[in-house]
């Protein structure tokens, strides 16, 4: 009988655990965005907050672009094949994560920052010269952290 005690108290135990471990997770859900960043969004609900939900790049201006990308385990959107641009082209990224926190560098430019859920930083660079730019998460994320990587082709 003292078995069935112990049973019935764990159970209660995972019961109360499980149930604070969901308020925490509906609190910081409530959460309200960072000041310094100009605005947040719900990384569970990524994929239904614009522009998140379709990551693209877009011409904005004579060569002037905006990327909004989404880094997630392990990899980018949009696609590298659709990242291209021509030569003397001023790349605005405005980029997420989808899960953990992972890194945005890319290897002989400036461009080199931290991708975090729940926030979107933002980094900008004239791609004067054609060629592949690796684009790279510097931060560890897991086992396919080494694999990670994206592509801008500028042409
Ligand atoms: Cu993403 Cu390392």
């Amino acid at each position: 009988r003292l078995e069935k005690i112990w049973l019935t108290f764990g159970m209660a135990m995972l019961a109360v655990f499980l149930l604070i471990l969901g308020l925490s997770a509906f609190t910081m859900g409530m959460d309200t965005p960072n000041s310094g960043h100009d605005h947040s969004v719900h990384a569970a609900k990524l994929s239904e907050t614009p522009p998140f939900d379709h990551p693209a790049i877009t011409q904005i201006g004579d060569r002037e672009y905006e990327a909004v990308m989404t880094a997630w385990a392990f990899g980018y959107s949009p696609d590298q094949d659709q990242l291209v641009v021509p030569a003397g082209s001023t790349v605005h990224f405005s980029v997420t994560s989808s899960d953990v926190v992972h890194g945005f560098e890319i290897p002989g430019t400036n461009v080199n920052m931290m991708v975090l859920p729940g926030e979107v930083n933002h980094v900008s660079h004239k791609f004067d010269e054609p060629g592949e730019y690796l684009i790279l998460c510097n931060e560890y994320c897991g086992i396919g952290h080494q694999a990670m990587f994206t592509k801008l082709i500028v042409t």
